[in-house]
């Protein structure tokens, strides 16, 4: 696990989009954190890593939003689902590892993650505009990411 912390959403954005410099296109980056907690932020760094410089926003109503950049970003909210019979119904299982899957809410669809997806969970620091962020599933990387 690698822990860094964020000073700013900026600073949120720049490490996604380092951590965006070594994926190879088909991960599952699941994403951990309360509302506000720089989710969409993070998800926005990434996307831009990948060459994708428009609009990132939650897709809550949506649940999820496509993004065509290097590779083909799958960006899911699921901040509604709460069974497996939902997350089916989304179409999550015919995404998976046909291009980068990046989800909201991961809680709430943990059980059926897969093992080795990477998992980032992003909380609020001691000061208004600090994030503490976790990464886990990126050991062969971790020091190269700051
Ligand atoms: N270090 C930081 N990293 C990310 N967002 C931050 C940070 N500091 C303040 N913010 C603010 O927190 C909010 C994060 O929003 P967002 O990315 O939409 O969160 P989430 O998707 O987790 O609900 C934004 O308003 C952003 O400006
Ligand atoms: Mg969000």
């Amino acid at each position: 696990m690698k822990k860094i912390i964020s000073k700013s959403v900026i600073e949120t954005e720049n490490i996604a989009e380092k951590i965006s410099s070594f994926l190879k296109g088909d991960e599952v980056i699941a994403l951990f954190g309360d509302l506000g907690a720089g989710k969409t932020a993070f998800t926005r760094g990434l996307a831009r890593g990948l060459g994708f410089c428009d609009g990132v926003s939650s897709p809550t109503f949506a649940i999820i939003n496509e993004y065509n950049a290097r590779y083909s970003i799958y960006h899911f909210d699921m901040y509604r689902i709460k069974s497996e019979d939902d997350l089916y119904s989304t179409g999550y299982y015919d995404y998976l590892h046909n291009g980068i899957v990046v989800i909201e809410w991961s809680e709430n669809i943990e059980e059926y993650l897969e093992k080795d997806c990477i998992k980032i969970s992003l909380s609020y620091g001691k000061k208004e505009n600090e994030r503490e962020i976790k990464i886990y599933g990126m050991e062969e990387y971790e020091d190269f990411i700051s």
